[in-house]
């Protein structure tokens, strides 16, 4: 079967000018990172901030593209289809529905947009818009309203309502609860669990919080300075955490806490992901097992029990690794 999202060594550097005649500056953001999601599947992207998440899925949306690589739909290149076919493709909902929403729109037209950008018709935007109102379950009298007159979770309910009025096949969320109370966040992770069971999506699932992927994901794929360097279904992951850089970031959210964020190895170092990469692993000068072969080549992605990991020492049984393994649950 086709996978419904497919990456393809895709990789994506930004360009930073200091001054008006310099060079610019490579900044490498996404690195040779394929992945592929099957339908129906959600898969939890983590890794600290700056490794290149949202980067990530500002490439399936389209907001950014490429330099190297391809990104491929439902079968469809992404790069090759039109603006009505694209919104049919992918849609996004964002973290902040205080900024996603134009404060100066009516729901009405907030939630029609992806079909105005189809060229749908009034009539029909209007119907449909309304339908998905309805679907994320807010009441039919907030029609005309203004994003101001709602709360955080409402807002983030209409944001989900424009993501499905053109009925897309995937979503891509990235942090689609972090600004929200954590109740009002249960309620979200609800809405699109139930809407994706009812409308036969596929989720792109970008998080900080560990314990919500835990619970959301079926597949995970770790992110390290722009590099995936591990990903697999999440029930292995979360039990048995291959990737030394995995193991650190599970070990630290024991026991599992729905808000607390991940750790960042180097907070400071947000936009320095190119200098360290060097002829070695990215990871080596966190890493508590790191030995000569992690000095002088970098790791090829390795594969067994259905995991995939850029580690050198990925193939010695787990207990031989230096930091004793403490998975959630374990
Ligand atoms: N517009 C930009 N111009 C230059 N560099 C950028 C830009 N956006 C992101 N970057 C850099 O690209 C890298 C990846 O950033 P990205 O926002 O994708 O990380 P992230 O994993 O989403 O982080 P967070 O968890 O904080 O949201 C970082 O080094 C970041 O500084
Ligand atoms: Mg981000």
């Amino acid at each position: 079967m086709t996978p419904l999202l497919e990456i393809d060594h895709l990789s994506m550097a930004f360009r930073q000018r200091s001054g008006f005649l310099s060079k610019p500056r490579l900044i490498p953001a996404v690195i040779d990172c394929s992945v592929s999601v099957s339908k129906g599947e959600v898969l939890g992207i983590v890794g600290e901030s700056g490794s290149g998440k949202s980067t990530l899925a500002k490439l399936v949306l389209r907001l950014l593209t490429p330099d190297t690589g391809q990104i491929r739909i439902d079968g469809s290149a992404i790069d090759t289809v039109g603006p009505r076919e694209f919104a049919e493709l992918v849609q996004p909902v964002f973290q902040d529905p205080y900024s996603s929403l134009n404060p100066k729109q009516p729901l009405s037209s907030i939630i029609a947009m992806p079909l105005a950008v189809g060229g749908v018709r009034r009539a029909e935007r209007e119907a449909r818009a309304r339908d998905m109102l309805d679907r994320v379950g807010l009441p039919a009298r907030l029609f005309r309203s203004y994003p101001n007159q709602l709360s955080g979770g409402q807002r983030q309910r209409v944001a989900i309502a424009r993501a499905l009025v053109s009925s897309p096949r995937l979503l891509v969320c990235d942090e689609p609860t972090s600004a929200l109370d954590v109740s009002v966040q249960a309620q979200i992770l609800e809405l699109l669990d139930e809407i994706k069971q009812s409308f036969g999506l596929t989720y792109l699932f970008i998080s900080h919080n560990l314990a919500v992927v835990e619970r959301v994901a079926t597949r995970v794929a770790v992110m390290y300075r722009g590099r995936i360097v591990e990903q697999g279904p999440s029930g292995s992951f979360f039990s048995t955490p291959r990737h030394p850089y995995s193991q650190m970031l599970l070990n630290s959210i024991l026991p599992p806490v729905v808000g607390r964020p991940l750790p960042n190895l180097a907070p400071t170092r947000r936009s320095t992901i190119a200098e360290d990469a060097g002829a070695g692993c990215p990871f080596r000068v966190h890493c508590p097992i790191a030995s000569e072969i992690c000095e002088q080549a970098p790791p090829v992605m390795k594969t067994g029990d259905g995991m995939q990991v850029a580690c050198h020492k990925a193939a010695q049984p787990l207990t031989e690794r230096g930091q004793a393994l403490n998975p959630i649950g374990g």
